[in-house]
């Protein structure tokens, strides 16, 4: 891996000195200043500003966090409010941007704690400040506990999205206990229209897109699971105002860069507040801190736009390619894969895949993998996994052979893995039945028939680590699709005292990032995409070490209209890939043709999972002729800047996102009528994001436009005037591509 790139949640670690990611060189940061006079803070970052000051009380209070402000603008001074009544002492709601459990507090505390003396009141109160090119560190302390913690800003120049974790550090002569521990708070100020948007969903139905008014009262947006989950995803966006749309209204959005279970912690108090905590799910929690010890959380992101939940997704997608994947700030575009999961599952072997990648190959593909069923004795998901070994019956000469003629077809060669797993019935288990999560003498519940390594342990993250290490050693691999099929049940941790099992929940996902980590330096040719059952489990930590993520196995094109959509609003389009697969469908047995199939997964990094040896002569051709346009489109739609047109979410019948070109110089629409409404013609489509005197001829894919449309116009016409296309029967679809016509103008 190149040593001169880093990520943002890497930049804070490595100056957080922690072990869980690579100590590379400091990401760049927007100037944070310090004013002495009135004790403040100020971030001034893409177009936003960012203020918090030091109260009387020695607490760290947040003051502005909006659209970016003069230079000379005062943010205010921090103070400690007034206390209201006996039942709200003074500076009880304080909006603090970390807050110790202790005092008079009654907001939500970032840090909770008990000591072996019996307190548990925690008060951090500031003690000093460095800044540098890596970003700010502001140290609080409570000094009669002797404990210490360092919180750390980093601020994004072209997004205004802003990085915050914490370290804590123990540095009394007793046993520390932190029963909750968040990343960092983000405060705004009191309102009475502020509505939440969240994800949510499950197995095959993920990134449901639900908003709801935001009242007194909490919400927890969680997952409780051991990983990152789909029930929830840890990405919020709140908005300001009744009359916000894709494109207007204040949006402040974020999220946690973390793997395990979580918890955003949204809290508006009876004064209107909003506070949003996140960082470890405190349920469940407790990390024994010994003196001299510390623990860094992950990272919470965060940013602020008024230009709308579209612009929100649009920072977010830029901030992930530039800071965020491993090869940013320029990631390399996504292959056009094929992978035979769909079509053969389990019954895999040498000679129809060998038919099975010719074929992929004459229709443009690039990358070829063989999904489960290579390894051990992977028959079904019944046995095998943790034996990493070649199955001889299917692959009776090991990969070797497969992978020469996949390199000789000029496609990468990739590989199904699900490392942190065991079936029972499988040599590793018999070997080393103490090796999965469990309670001594309980019972071990089964999820898909397998459980799941304590990755916490060394033995067991040596293993992996090295099976993972042995396998890329001795075949030529390009690719790899991390699989995580389960969650978690019966958490313990035998081994060690009862005191210590709860750190499973941070040491497991610290010992999964650090095994990435090493793979990719020791492989640095070597991608990875994270899979979990589908989007189980996509946040921004571990797309720092992958390079794309499979959002759902529901790979029909019609549901996905709304899995994509939905992924779009915290996930860029250059990590999410899509499939093509059999009709009909095998998650809702719904047909559709190979047309509305291509189109729906062009709209991500395009892949195609059908059995491809029963393609028809014209279905190879209309596939061929699919895969060479899409890479001349796909820079536009995987790296450009995505536009949502109609939303496709509550089942709506339209569907239409358009993506432009960074440098402007391309736009793709995408087009979908999942079911005619009576007669009626479908919407008129505004462009949106073009250069307005720019001119830009339009190419059609695939679909028809209304008669009498110009072959050239401007981005103004195109925008204002906008194209009317002609979808009328149910699964229609189409794309149109313009391109700026020589020298713009
Ligand atoms: C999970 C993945 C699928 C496939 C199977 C293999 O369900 O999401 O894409 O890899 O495992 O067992």
């Amino acid at each position: 891996m190149n040593q001169t790139k880093t990520s943002m949640a890497a930049a804070i670690l490595a100056l957080l000195g922690t072990s869980g990611l690579a100590a590379k060189p400091a990401t760049p940061t927007a100037p944070i200043h310090y004013d002495a006079d009135h004790k403040t803070f100020r971030i001034d970052a893409g177009k936003i500003t960012y203020a918090f000051g030091v109260n009387d009380d020695g607490i760290l209070q947040t003051l502005y966090w909006g659209s970016r402000l003069a230079p000379d603008d005062a943010v205010g001074n921090a103070t400690p409010p007034k206390s209201r009544s006996a039942f709200d002492a003074i500076g009880a709601n304080t909006p603090q941007e970390y807050a110790g459990w202790g005092g008079p507090i009654t907001v939500m505390p970032d840090l909770k704690a008990h000591f072996a003396d019996g307190n548990r009141d925690l008060i951090l109160r500031y003690q000093n400040y460095k800044i540098d090119d890596g970003g700010l560190q502001v140290t609080l302390g409570d000094k009669a506990a002797k404990v210490t913690v360092i919180l750390r800003y980093v601020a994004d120049p072209a997004t205004g999205i802003i990085g915050r974790s914490a370290r804590i550090e123990n540095h009394a002569t007793q046993v520390m206990t932190l029963d909750r521990v968040a990343a960092a708070s983000w405060n705004l100020p009191a309102a009475t229209d502020y509505s939440l948007r969240y994800l949510t969903g499950t197995w095959a139905a993920e990134w449901h897109v639900r908003t709801r008014p935001l009242t007194p009262g909490a919400t927890d947006l969680e997952s409780r699971r051991g990983s990152t989950g789909d029930e929830n995803n840890p990405w919020f966006a709140i908005e300001r105002g009744g009359h916000w749309n894709e494109s207007q209204g204040h949006v402040w959005f974020g999220a946690l860069g973390w793997s395990g279970s979580w918890n955003i912690h949204i809290d508006q108090d009876v004064l209107n507040q909003v506070r949003i905590t996140g960082g470890f799910n405190p349920f469940d929690f407790s990390y024994r801190l010994q003196p001299g010890e510390g623990l860094d959380t992950p990272v919470f992101y965060a940013g602020y736009t008024d230009d709308g939940i579209g612009e929100a997704s649009r920072l977010m997608h830029r901030f992930e390619i530039t800071r965020i994947l491993p090869e940013g700030p320029k990631p390399k575009l996504r292959p056009v894969l094929y992978n035979s999961w769909e079509a053969t599952e389990f019954k895999v072997n040498e000679p129809e895949q060998e038919r099975l990648a010719e074929k992929a190959a004459s229709l443009g593909v690039e990358r070829f993998v063989i999904d489960d069923g290579w390894f051990g004795a992977r028959n079904s998901d019944k046995a095998g996994l943790g034996d990493w070994v070649v199955n001889r019956e299917k692959f009776p000469n090991g990969l070797k052979p497969l992978i020469d003629k996949v390199h000789g077809l000029k496609m990468s060669f990739g590989l199904w893995v699900e490392p942190e797993m065991v079936n029972p019935d499988s040599d590793l288990y018999r070997q080393h039945p103490d090796w999965v999560l469990n309670f001594q003498d309980r019972q071990r519940s089964l999820g898909r028939n397998q459980m799941v390594l304590n990755l916490a342990r060394q033995d067991v993250r040596d293993y992996v680590f090295n099976a993972l290490d042995k396998l890329l050693t001795e075949n030529d691999i390009q690719f790899l699709k991390w699989d995580y099929n389960r969650n978690w049940s019966e958490p313990g941790w035998p081994q060690v005292a009862p005191e210590e099992q709860q750190k499973v929940y941070v040491t497991y996902v610290q010992n999964l990032y650090d095994i990435m980590r090493r793979l990719r330096e020791r492989h640095p040719g070597v991608e990875i995409e994270s899979c979990s059952g589908g989007g189980g489990r996509v946040d921004l930590g571990i797309m720092g070490l992958t390079d794309e993520v499979w959002p759902s196995d529901n790979t029909d094109p019609s549901d996905r209209l709304s899995i994509q959509d939905g992924f779009s609003y915290a996930y860029t389009p250059a990590v999410m890939m899509a499939w093509v697969t059999g009709s009909p469908n095998w998650v809702n047995k719904r047909n559709s043709s190979l047309d509305f199939r291509f189109l729906s997964s062009m709209q991500g990094g395009l892949g195609i999972g059908a059995n491809i040896l029963e393609w028809t002569p014209a279905e190879d051709a209309t596939a061929r002729s699919y895969v060479e346009a899409y890479k001349g489109i796909r820079a536009t739609v995987q790296q450009g800047l995505l536009y949502r047109l109609l939303s496709p979410q509550e089942r709506a019948p339209y569907s239409a996102t358009e993506s432009v070109a960074a440098d402007g110089s391309q736009a793709v629409l995408f087009a979908f009528l999942r079911q005619g409404q009576e007669a009626q013609a479908y919407p008129t489509i505004h462009l949106q994001g073009l250069d307005a005197s720019s001119r830009y001829r339009y190419r059609a894919i695939h679909g028809t436009v209304a008669p009498g449309t110009p072959a050239v116009a401007s981005g103004a016409y195109w925008m204002s005037h906008g194209i009317d296309l002609g979808l009328h029967s149910d699964f229609d679809a189409a794309a149109v591509v313009f391109d700026r016509v020589n020298g713009g103008r």
